[in-house]
């Protein structure tokens, strides 16, 4: 196997009296999709905080690439190419689906300070950029013809496209998808599998899901992990995954 992309050891994350992650460990390979799975309150989204900078992390070592990242600002981990998706839809809402896009790439391509004031050349080619590469990502996500639409007033399934688009747009490493089924209808499921799958084949992500929806799940991941009450209580793929006691015990059984 190769050196991992993310490695993940020993993490917990405390607030007060609740240990709301407790010793947690995986890796994510590149170009894998690795999932993260179990009940409400289980501490996935914790674990997400953690390894994008929002939170400082109790214990444990997070690297990428064989880097430290854990404890570094969520700004710091961005610029090392981790982004994500939050459970609940985080757009400019008053921008264009176009602007959107527009402002997500301010981090790259930055142009030297005061071009643009004095409109050069490279300001305007720079610009120019944005513009294409915004227009590349809304025909992959098949959302051009809403260019120019205010984001919140979008259907909700393109909201969700939306914001995975804004997050490759900036060419990241690891894409880190929060519940990105949830409230999907089954053939936007379908499409999303689809996507996910297609992100990482050609643009070659690894991508971290947290998901609910076993279909998908099980669909798009190599391997998963089960979290519980904070604890991992397994690790393996799908299929060992499906026909493990203690996951069906604990959360499919919940079903
Ligand atoms: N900032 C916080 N302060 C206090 N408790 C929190 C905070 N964030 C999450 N928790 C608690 O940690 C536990 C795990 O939450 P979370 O990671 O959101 O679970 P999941 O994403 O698996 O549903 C929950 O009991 C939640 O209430
Ligand atoms: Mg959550």
């Amino acid at each position: 196997m190769s050196a991992p992309l993310l490695a993940v050891k020993d993490l917990s994350m405390r607030f007060g009296g609740l240990l709301a992650v407790d010793g947690i460990a995986f890796d994510v390979a590149p170009q894998e999709v690795f999932a993260i799975i179990g009940p409400n309150g289980a501490g996935k989204t914790t674990v997400f905080n953690c390894i994008s900078g929002f939170y400082k992390p109790t214990t444990g070592a997070i690297a990428l690439a064989g880097k430290s990242i854990a404890g570094h600002s969520s700004h710091h981990v961005a610029n090392e190419g981790v982004v994500r998706t939050f459970q609940n839809v985080r757009l400019f809402k008053t921008m264009t689906v176009l602007e959107n896009l527009l402002v997500a790439q301010h981090r790259h391509h930055q142009p030297p300070p005061l071009s643009g004031l004095f409109n050069t050349r490279r300001y305007r080619e720079s610009e120019q950029l944005k513009i294409s590469n915004a227009l590349k990502w809304l025909d992959v996500m098949e959302l051009r013809q809403y260019a120019n639409r205010e984001a919140g007033n979008l259907a909700y399934g393109h909201q969700r496209r939306l914001e995975i688009a804004r997050c490759m747009i900036t060419e990241p490493r690891l894409l880190m998808l929060d519940e990105p089924a949830a409230g999907l209808n089954p053939q936007e499921k379908k499409e999303l599998q689809q996507l996910i799958d297609r992100l990482r084949r050609e643009y070659g992500v690894t991508v971290l899901l947290i998901e609910h929806d076993m279909g998908l799940v099980m669909g798009v991941s190599e391997r998963i992990l089960v979290m519980e009450y904070g604890r991992p209580i397994a690790l393996g793929v799908p299929e060992a995954i499906r026909n493990d006691e203690r996951v069906i015990k604990a959360y499919l059984g919940e079903a």
